[in-house]
């Protein structure tokens, strides 16, 4: 059953059909509609053939995201950024949703692919990304320097929310520093998948490796995934379908979609190995202050903070992995592109400074 917005003319255009209209078309000035439609909409498997017969519809989808796209990249509308962000996490979930879940069937739906395709130039066309420093690469070796140094001087690497977390939190604070990093932590076996996904062969050792640590090594128990679940489990977060994506604000959505943006689209692929490496390099000092906080709130007696323990020593060797055994081989053979993973490096730093700070001025508001 096919659930879009429509004026009663469309009901009777489509006898015999089951259609559940919310006023997407109706109320196009109220930005949650259009994310809460996708949301629905990808869940029906008939969708590509109702937009076939119907097209005067997804002409209104289309118009409704537009408009939503222009508030959210051009007037920075914080609610349209929510919005446009919501729709991508939703349009990228098509891609690693579980197989027997009914969006599946829209994984490749034309008029979604159109949706998506469209929402990214925007987003990609915009400044929403950050500030991008300009720099002259001429080896490998200065693609790997331009990285680690640029990555160092961020505030993204040494965020004042870590040091709160370390010293000041409290248990009720840190849970929601959980709660909120659940969405990224539990997807990012996927995003190693997809990194592995039409790799060159030179690199796929160094990707597997990194693959291998985030399964336990074989071990379902020591699975990344599993320690992150036991954290939440302990500190009495509930387990939610969509491990409380829904929660987040634009910028940790904005954060996740990046991943999935350049993980996804193989015209991205330089950009990821950036986003992936920085990530490793910016983990182990700031979860050393994390662990900190949390055993001076008790936590870590049995074994709960094993997830954040592990990415303090284990990320400091997928850094050196990525940078030495990644990145500066393709940039040895494809040095045309060096600065496409300078740029990805740059617009991780970027997404991730805006979500640090937002969610350390949440924390602070729940004192
Ligand atoms: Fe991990
Ligand atoms: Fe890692």
């Amino acid at each position: 059953m096919f659930s879009m917005p429509s004026s009663s003319e469309h009901g009777s255009q489509s006898p015999g059909r089951e259609i559940v209209l919310p006023p997407l078309a109706a109320n196009s000035s109220t930005w949650t509609n259009v994310a809460a439609a996708i949301r629905t909409i990808v869940e029906d498997p008939t969708l590509e053939m109702y937009f076939d017969e119907y097209p005067g519809e997804f002409d209104a989808l289309s118009k409704q995201v537009d408009r939503t796209v222009d508030a959210a990249f051009e007037q920075h509308d914080e609610r349209a950024l929510a919005d446009v962000h919501a729709i991508l996490f939703a349009l990228y979930d098509l891609h690693v949703a579980p197989a027997a879940s009914m969006r599946t069937h829209n994984q490749f739906n034309p008029y979604l692919t159109r949706l998506r395709g469209s929402i990214e130039r925007r987003w990609l066309g915009s400044a929403a990304l950050g500030e991008i420093a300009p720099v002259e690469l001429r080896t490998p070796q200065e693609l790997v320097e331009a990285i680690c140094s640029t990555s160092a001087q961020h505030r993204a690497s040494k965020h004042p929310l870590f040091d709160f977390l370390e010293t000041q939190a409290t248990q009720t604070q840190l849970t929601e520093f959980f709660r909120s990093d659940s969405a990224l932590n539990i997807r990012f076996f996927d995003l190693i998948v997809l990194a592995l996904l039409g790799s060159d062969p030179a690199v796929r050792g160094e990707l597997s490796q990194n693959f291998w640590d985030e399964a336990g090594k074989g071990d379902p128990v020591r699975s990344h995934v599993t320690l992150f679940r036991n954290l939440l489990l302990t500190t009495g977060i509930a387990p939610a379908e969509d491990d409380h994506a829904s929660l987040l604000n634009w910028q940790g959505l904005a954060g996740y979609n990046l991943f999935m943006m350049t993980g996804l689209n193989r015209s991205q692929g330089f950009k990821s190995l950036g986003v992936m490496a920085v990530t490793e390099l910016l983990d182990p000092s700031q979860y050393e202050k994390l662990t900190r906080g949390c055993r001076r709130l008790g936590l870590g007696g049995a074994g709960e903070l094993d997830y954040y323990d592990e990415h303090v020593s284990i990320d400091v060797v997928h850094a050196e992995g990525w940078l030495s055994n990644v990145i500066v081989p393709l940039a040895g053979k494809f040095p045309h592109r060096m600065n496409d993973v300078y740029v990805g490096a740059q617009w991780r730093l970027n997404t991730c400074a805006q979500y640090y700070d937002d969610l350390h001025e949440s924390l602070l508001r729940l004192a």
